[in-house]
């Protein structure tokens, strides 16, 4: 096992930023300095350029929180959304996949690196609501952080401070090679824990159902209501089955930095007769 910069101790700014960011379990980082200048900006509204591509997120500056409600087969709790992932879209909404080969981790390997790190509650966490609902749940988290995590700017190894060349024993207190993969899953879970979907729907009056249905308004309604934007509401055969969560991100890289919360984009579910099923045959 690495010894890690891991303390159970929050960084004061973002503990203060409020319930989208970090809270205390784990740190992220070490990360290389950053200037003052970079640091008060915010991605894809920033007004001065952007000096270092690791401090401020400039290929997806538009991040998007993504959950899945798998109603049929069921995946994660009866009464929660599960996770779909974390993904870098450009300003313009346009996105690009799979960026860095090199970095490519299979699931096994996801769980090795985050248990070495003594990241066992995040595993726990992520083996309940990161569900995959076709395969082992290591599957998607290997989909999602290929062809997601490896397009971010910042968040890259290079942007990291103190990890040792590849191939080389960590020494004593360094970082350990692949924290960019602990952060990637931790800042996901950590922004899904503030997204509670389920609950926000429920305060709407919106509750699975195998008879009612719903409307875009009362479903955006209750999401405006919760966070004071609209978000990209999913539907299969006018069915409720994603819903996403847009960013931009504020005085810091994508695991370190405040989420700012941004309207989503066109939904495609109807404007009516939205349905909402309770999960079939779920875990408790
Ligand atoms: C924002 O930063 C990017 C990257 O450095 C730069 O290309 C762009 O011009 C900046 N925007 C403004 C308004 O300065
Ligand atoms: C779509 O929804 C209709 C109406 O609820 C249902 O009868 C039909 O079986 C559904 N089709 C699929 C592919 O799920």
């Amino acid at each position: 096992m690495y010894t890690t910069a891991l303390t159970t101790v929050a960084f004061a700014t973002l503990a203060a930023a409020g319930p989208l960011n970090l809270r205390s379990d784990y740190t992220v980082g070490p990360f290389n300095a950053c200037s003052a200048s970079d640091r008060a900006q915010t991605s894809c509204v920033n007004t001065t350029a952007i000096q270092d591509s690791c401090c401020i997120e400039t290929r997806g500056g538009q991040l998007l929180q993504t959950q899945f409600w798998d109603w049929n087969p069921a995946t994660g709790p009866s009464a929660s959304w599960t996770i779909h992932g974390l993904w870098p879209d450009r300003c313009d909404s346009s996105y690009e996949g799979f960026c860095d080969p090199s970095r490519e981790v299979t699931g096994d390997q996801i769980t090795q690196i985050i248990s070495d790190i003594g990241g066992h509650n995040l595993l726990r966490y992520m083996r309940r609501y990161w569900k995959d609902d076709a395969s082992v749940d290591g599957n998607l988290w290997s989909h999602e952080f290929n062809k997601h995590a490896t397009c971010f700017s910042s968040g890259r190894p290079q942007c990291y401070s103190g990890i040792p060349a590849p191939g080389t024993t960590p020494a004593k207190g360094s970082t350990n090679p692949r924290k960019d993969v602990f952060d990637f899953f931790y800042r996901t879970t950590e922004l899904f824990k503030g997204l509670d979907t389920y609950a926000v729907l429920k305060a709407g009056g919106i509750t699975p159902s195998n008879t009612k249905t719903y409307t875009l308004d009362q479903i955006q309604g209750a999401i405006k209501t919760a966070y004071g934007v609209t978000a990209t509401v999913g539907c299969i055969n006018n069915t409720l089955s994603e819903m996403w969560y847009h960013f931009h991100v504020k005085g810091g890289n994508v695991y370190d930095g405040e989420y700012l919360p941004i309207n989503g984009g066109p939904s495609t579910c109807k404007a009516t007769g939205i349905r909402y099923p309770p999960k079939v045959n779920p875990e408790a």
